[in-house]
């Protein structure tokens, strides 16, 4: 299969960015794909829920060229590329460098060269500095991840400008082309009728499944295990089994 190259972006934080690659990432491992977690969030919050001890070596070093393969194998089929506080400086280490937009796309051809993964997915900053550019740039897919709240919603709109700019000289064809409504929680009318207006507004790009507000999701990083293994039947592991299912058949 040709390898999906999937940015789970939005540059408000708190969305679920996060806990959805990590376990998107591993339930996509447990079926037999071959997954890249790449973190570029200085904030190191999806190495931290994979690694105990910080890595000698993070994507800063690959984005500066001193390291080709950073890259850590953290259960069968599953493998990270470790994020560093230093990721915060990365929007001024590149200005001024030529071809900085692409700087991810060369060393995630080359790790796919080496490692023959199936999906690549990008846990992006909540920014939209170079680095989200570098993911958009390397990308096949975006999708975004927002709880139904309008602060959110309104930076979906900044996000399609940002892609739409992409999309005309640098990655030419890419575009927004999921929606995942997260920490859903029923009970609230706002979330109901800004879910409903999700759905209105960019029909079936948003995916069926709603990952529910559920603390499990919250608990399980702490004990390096995935949801499914940590609580199986909570909800928050139904709905990431769901949504998995969904994106199976598109890959
Ligand atoms: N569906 C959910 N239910 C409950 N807590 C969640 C859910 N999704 C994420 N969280 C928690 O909310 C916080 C922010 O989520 P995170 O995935 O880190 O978001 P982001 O990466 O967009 O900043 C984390 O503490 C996480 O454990
Ligand atoms: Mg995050």
């Amino acid at each position: 299969m040709q390898t999906r190259i999937i940015s789970i972006a939005n540059h408000k934080g708190g969305v679920g960015k996060t806990t959805t690659v990590a376990t998107l990432g591993s339930l996509l491992a447990k079926r037999g794909y071959k997954v890249l977690m790449v973190d570029l969030d200085a904030q190191c919050n999806l190495t931290e829920s994979f690694l105990k001890e910080e890595p000698s070596h993070s994507i800063y070093d690959s984005f500066l060229g001193n390291i080709d393969d950073t890259s850590v194998q953290v259960r069968e089929n599953l493998f990270i590329l470790p994020s560093s506080l230093d990721m915060s400086a990365m929007d001024l280490m590149l200005s001024g460098r030529m071809e900085r937009e692409k700087i991810l796309k060369n060393v995630l051809n080359n790790l796919i060269d080496r490692h023959e993964f199936d999906v690549v997915l990008l846990d992006c900053p909540p920014s939209l500095g170079i680095i989200t550019v570098n993911a958009f740039v390397a990308s096949t897919d975006i999708y975004v991840a927002t709880t139904p709240e309008y602060l959110p919603i309104k930076g979906l709109v900044r996000l399609n400008e940002i892609t739409g700019m992409v999309a005309q000289s640098l990655n030419p064809g890419i575009s927004i082309n999921g929606i995942i409504v997260t920490r859903f929680n029923s009970t609230k009318k706002l979330h109901v009728s800004v879910d409903a207006k999700i759905r209105e507004t960019y029909g079936e790009i948003v995916f069926r499944t709603r990952i529910r507000e559920n603390i499990k999701l919250a608990e399980s990083p702490m004990t390096f295990r995935d949801v499914t293994e940590y609580a199986p039947d909570c909800n928050g592991a139904k709905d990431y089994e769901a949504l998995a299912e969904e994106i199976i058949v598109l890959l």
